[in-house]
């Protein structure tokens, strides 16, 4: 099982997105996958200049030459790409959109109709299907901050943690027991049998009863004020 994962906060290290893919990656590591992570903010990604050379005049082959040449080899060799990303004002990070649209080299032009959708075809094919997961993180307490990842990543493994902060509270990490060791049985499970069982999916979205959102707001808005300069 070879795992190539991108982690996209421009906080890198110091990124809650980083926490999360670590614990996850570790645990497949120790399951005995070759795991390999990346921040897209460090790699020379440039942006897709929607010229469709890479489709009609030299198949496969972008006009660009930078970090893709061998990011794209890599995600065709991988069985499972992970992607991390914080949600800004209710989306991905644009480095990662960057990223993503420069993949447009690995489709073919053609269109098929699968099921009422259009798609391309994939120009590698793969003897099983790939994974997928996306590890997001956001600051509200609400599950609808990722509303656009979902939309985004069709099919994906999904690990959602709003308001993130709380891993930096005692309580909020006590809170946080289960979905961390979710994660991990996520990560053993994808090694082991190849995929993640729904029932661990399941354990994978953190979603917070009302009376819980309101002690976040609560907490956050305290610390907030004691944060701000002249307040
Ligand atoms: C420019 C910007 C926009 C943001 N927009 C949202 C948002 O729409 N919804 C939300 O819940 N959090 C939003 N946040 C908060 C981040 O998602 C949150 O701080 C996240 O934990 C950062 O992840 P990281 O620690 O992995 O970098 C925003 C943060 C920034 C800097």
């Amino acid at each position: 099982m070879k795992i190539l994962a991108f982690n996209a906060s421009p906080r890198k290290g110091q990124s809650v997105t980083d926490v999360l893919m670590n614990t996850f990656l570790e645990s497949a590591a120790s399951a005995g996958a070759e795991v390999e992570k990346h921040y897209v903010v460090d790699l020379d990604v440039k942006g897709c200049v929607g010229c469709f050379s890479c489709w009609w005049k030299t198949p496969g082959q972008c006009v660009h030459r930078d970090d893709m040449d061998w990011i794209l080899p890599k995600m065709v060799e991988a069985d499972a790409v992970v992607f991390g990303t914080p949600i800004y004002h209710y989306n991905i990070v644009h480095h990662l959109q960057r990223l993503r649209e420069r993949t447009l080299p690995l489709n073919m032009p053609e269109m098929y109709i699968q099921e009422g959708e259009t798609h391309h075809p994939g120009r590698h094919e793969k003897k099983k299907p790939q994974r997928r997961i996306v590890i997001s993180v956001c600051g509200f307490p609400d599950l609808s901050n990722f509303n656009q990842v979902e939309g985004l990543f069709p099919g994906a493994v999904k690990v959602f943690l709003p308001s993130s902060g709380i891993i930096y509270d005692e309580s909020g990490r006590g809170y946080l027991e289960g979905f961390f060791q979710a994660i991990r049985q996520a990560g053993e499970e994808l090694t082991v049998d190849g995929d993640v069982s729904e029932e661990t999916r399941m354990k994978l979205i953190v979603d917070y009863p009302d009376e819980v959102k309101i002690m976040i707001v609560e907490k956050y808005n305290s610390w907030s004020r004691e944060a701000t300069p002249g307040t």
